[in-house]
């Protein structure tokens, strides 16, 4: 029988080590197989010496791909269907999330040297954007909101290329919400300020364009390359599809989170102390976007870890934008609801006392709007204060309602 012949095939790399081949049916059907070579697993959830039919296969790899928007922009582009991960991925495959990378034999001959980057603002322009997946900067990134990325090497901007993969991600400003890049500026730098593990962020400008520019925390930059960290989220981890990322919609529930950092990080007691903090973080910011793809796990040769945080945004703020939280704390899902029974609760499943989490994060937490003023203070943010100011004056009725209850 054609078995394996029919269908197509895509070689997947982890740390430039042929690693396993992605098999696609003519029925579609999604099949990954390790090589004999592999060294180290792609997912937590994808051990090696097996071999992994659809439902496993397609969530891994769906979740490398860019969502909404963007998915479908991407897909007019290359002319595929939007709703084929695996030829999506043939095309853009080349610099994803981690350390993966699809494609064929020849992709690791191809040294193509470093392209020196001009014009940020027109190479971040949308219609641009779309041009440069044509062209070949090929890089796959989940999330719906428009970015590109960029090679950065002693301050130099450079377009991404085989041997010199991506080292920042650039978000420009949404149309539909001018101010969120700098939103999102503020809660990083918050977040930073006040101990969270969060990447190096700036709010820069080039001529008309606003953007965010995010160092990735899965490059490494040697002397002479750009080594890849491996990353995945907890929809890979745990095996659901983008499309199923907020917990109402069949998704993870943060106890779902909790369980399987138990069960693989290599320092669970503080990753779980890491993500109280975050939970606290985000519903004292009114984000409630905090769904299982805004989080990740970073694989280290010494063992898995909760990967630094990202995505942070105060999306509440916006008129007409749900207020109602991604994943519900205790089964509370509006934002204005929670309270700190719910939250107490909610954190009673971490293994230790959920009061007693809370009042170790409230007391790392006790300056955080007088440290909210002074990051507003940042020059980049001074066309957005009143933004910042509703942000702020959100977060201090919230602390003060957790504080009196
Ligand atoms: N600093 C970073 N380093 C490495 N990977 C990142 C970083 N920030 C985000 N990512 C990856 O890129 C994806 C998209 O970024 P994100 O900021 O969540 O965009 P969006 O706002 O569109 O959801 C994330 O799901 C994550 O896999
Ligand atoms: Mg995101």
């Amino acid at each position: 029988m054609g078995g394996k012949m029919s269908g197509r095939n895509l070689i997947v790399y982890l740390n430039g080590n042929k690693t396993g081949i992605l098999h696609e049916s003519r029925s579609s059907a999604l099949r990954f197989t390790y090589t004999d070579e592999a060294e180290a697993p792609i997912s937590l959830a994808m051990p090696l010496n097996a071999v992994y039919g659809d439902e496993q296969t397609r969530a891994f790899f769906e979740n490398l791909l860019p969502e909404g928007d963007l998915r479908e922009m991407v897909a007019q582009a290359h002319r595929v269907s939007s709703n084929n991960p695996f030829s999506l991925l043939k095309e853009i495959g080349r610099d994803c999330a981690g350390a993966v990378v699809l494609g064929d034999d020849l992709l690791l001959n191809d040294t193509t040297s470093l392209q020196e980057l001009f014009d940020v603002e027109q190479f971040v322009s949308k219609n641009d954007a779309i041009l440069h997946y044509e062209l070949g900067m090929r890089h796959s990134l989940a999330g719906a909101q428009f970015k590109t990325t960029v090679t950065i090497i002693n301050d130099t901007y450079y377009i991404p290329s085989p041997f010199f993969p991506s080292t920042h991600i650039i978000k420009s400003a949404n149309p539909r919400f001018q101010d969120l890049v700098a939103n999102e500026f503020f809660c990083m730098t918050l977040a930073r300020q006040i101990g969270l593990n969060v990447p190096n962020v700036s709010l820069l400008s080039s001529g008309s364009l606003v953007y965010l520019l995010v160092e990735r925390f899965d490059r490494l930059i040697k002397s002479d390359k750009i080594e890849r960290v491996h990353q995945e989220d907890f929809c890979q981890i745990l095996g659901y599809l983008s499309s199923n990322k907020y917990e109402d919609e069949g998704g993870p529930r943060l106890i779902q989170i909790v369980k399987a950092i138990d069960r693989y990080s290599k320092q669970r007691a503080a990753d779980l102390a890491s993500l109280a903090k975050l939970i606290i973080f985000n519903y004292l910011m009114g984000n409630c976007d905090g769904h299982a793809k805004n989080l990740s796990m970073i694989h280290s040769s010494t063992g898995p870890y909760l990967a630094p945080f990202y995505d942070l945004v105060a999306t509440s703020i916006y008129q007409g934008r749900s207020t109602r939280n991604a994943t519900s704390i205790n089964g509370v899902f509006d934002l204005e609801s929670i309270d700190k029974a719910a939250i107490i609760k909610e954190f009673d499943q971490f293994g230790i006392s959920g009061k007693r989490i809370l009042a170790l994060v409230l007391r790392d937490f006790k300056d955080i709007v007088s440290i909210g003023k002074e990051v507003a203070r940042h020059k980049a943010l001074e066309p957005y204060q009143a933004t910042i100011n509703l942000i702020i004056g959100n977060m201090s009725k919230r602390l003060d309602r957790l504080a009196k209850e």
